[in-house]
């Protein structure tokens, strides 16, 4: 990989580059009972004893729901060119099927306007894992029925919002919302099966195609994409056959399943005998491939750390006494990969970050130029980022200078990719503000922006400062760029 500019400003972002920052609802908003907003999968799962830790829900999270117009002045200061969000489809639609909230609407049709306004680009993620919990009483993403109730929530949203929102994704990760969610259960809505895992990935994957060909029939002038996050598998030993092997099955697990049906309308070869003592995939009914066939404008890449595994048929032995195994699922919890029994991830190496994991510029900018090469679709760096444990300085600064170095390594890794051919149109940073961090509750920091949780306080930490230089710039300024006068700003 080449990198002429570290350090220097000497390369930028292409004109009509999208540079800005993503969020999602249950993250951010709070006003979880408030605004006729039902209840989701996350409230549920957040309440269940010792899901989450220290038992933090996203009742109140950033409370965006009430400070909404605050932060889109905060975005407009720091020079957001866009603004990843995503819709609480429980507040637009309180039970998932039935009546929509007018109410919900109102706010996200608000914050849409209120970002124009600021010349902010909105992009919208339609589900970014918060699904109504009638929808889940009913059997949740392994019912068909609820691909029919997302194909009419997703047609509404484009019927409210798309003569002024351009970008559009149907779902944020949907391998966390399958294999974390019904596989391994540390999401919600907490299943542990692996059969489940693969019926969920497939009726996703069905929502989004037939999604995308309703909201494509409202109006052509949007872009459906869909958002994958990456594992980067390379083989512990390239040289060793069954290395390869364990690789290129947790990649297609991971990684090709998620956009090969929209390419050529099928799945990937490996998954079947690799699965075929647990299911003989009768969930995919005739006609279900072709209706993805073709049915995506682009990829969403969220990306944040790389992956080495190998071939251990005495995995279990190996792993015994670890508390948490290396593709972070916990020991003793059913793992997320279905058919990995000789499969083992290895501890990553290097330094890392507070989620544990590893910083990797070198396998992201490997893994544009995949997507790039298996889809030929334009691709979207939707979320990329990184946790530390930010401190308050005396003089009130966040002196977050791993988080930078995060940035400037991976913003270095784009334009790389970039220079290569790969049709990469935005950058989103991960996130905007610190939020609630899933089963990590508010434990693990990824904002640019701090949020002291008692106050609700917004604090730039000096990474805000750096990337709003990048906004400024559309380059890559030095990792030391406009730091040493930063005066504390809150909010
Ligand atoms: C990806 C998810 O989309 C986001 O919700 C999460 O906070 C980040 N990964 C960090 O784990």
């Amino acid at each position: 990989m080449t990198n002429q500019t570290s350090g220097t400003a000497a390369r930028t972002f292409p004109e009509g580059f999208l540079l800005g920052a993503a969020t999602a609802s249950y993250q951010i908003e709070g006003g979880a009972h408030e605004g006729g907003r039902g209840p989701s999968i996350w409230d549920t799962f957040s309440r269940t004893p010792g899901k989450v830790v220290a038992g933090d829900t996203g009742d109140v999270a950033c409370d965006h729901f009430h400070r909404w117009e605050a932060d889109v002045d905060l975005m407009a200061d720091l020079g957001l060119q866009a603004y990843r969000f995503s819709i609480a489809w429980p507040r637009v639609q309180p039970t998932g099927t039935g009546d929509f909230n007018e109410e919900g609407i109102a706010f996200y049709s608000n914050l849409i306007d209120r970002l124009l306004d600021k010349g902010i680009t909105p992009m919208i993620t339609l589900y970014h894992w918060d699904l109504p919990q009638a929808l889940d009483d009913k059997g949740g993403w392994l019912s068909r029925d609820t691909i029919d109730a997302f194909v009419v929530y997703a047609t509404r949203m484009v019927e409210e919002f798309g003569d002024r929102v351009r970008h559009w994704v149907t779902f944020n990760e949907p391998w966390v919302s399958s294999a974390v969610g019904y596989g391994a259960g540390a999401h919600a809505p907490g299943h542990a099966d692996d059969v489940e895992a693969l019926i969920s990935a497939h009726h996703l994957l069905l929502s989004h195609g037939r999604a995308y060909r309703a909201m494509k029939a409202i109006t052509s002038e949007i872009e459906v994409g869909l958002v994958n996050n990456c594992h980067t598998p390379r083989p512990w030993d390239p040289s060793n056959p069954k290395d390869r092997e364990a690789a290129a099955y947790i990649d297609a697990l991971a990684n090709t399943m998620w956009h090969q049906p929209f390419i050529d309308g099928t799945y990937p070869e490996v998954l079947k005998p690799g699965t075929a003592h647990l299911t003989d995939w009768s969930f995919v009914h005739e006609g279900d491939l072709e209706e993805m066939h073709g049915a995506v404008d682009w990829f969403g890449i969220n990306y944040y750390a790389s992956h080495l595994v190998r071939h251990n048929p005495r995995k279990g032995e190996a792993v015994s006494g670890v508390a948490t195994l290396a593709d972070g699922h916990k020991a003793g919890a059913n793992s997320p990969w279905p058919g990995d029994e000789e499969i083992e991830f290895m501890p990553p190496v290097g330094q890392l970050t507070a989620m544990g994991w590893n910083i990797d510029p070198g396998a992201f900018h490997a893994h544009i130029l995949k997507i790039h090469r298996e889809t030929g679709k334009p691709i979207v760096i939707t979320e990329n980022g990184s946790a530390w444990d930010d401190v308050v300085d005396g003089d009130g600064r966040v002196r977050d200078t791993g988080r930078i170095d995060y940035f400037h390594g991976h913003l270095n890794a784009v334009l790389d990719a970039l220079e290569e051919g790969a049709d990469v149109r935005g950058y989103m940073a991960w996130s905007l503000m610190d939020n609630f961090e899933w089963a990590q509750g508010y434990a693990k920091r990824f904002g640019i922006v701090r949020v002291d949780y008692d106050t609700l306080e917004r604090r730039w930490k000096d990474s805000a400062y750096w990337y709003q230089e990048v906004l400024r710039t559309r380059a890559i300024p030095a990792v030391d760029a406009a730091l040493a006068e930063t005066p504390p700003r809150t909010s």
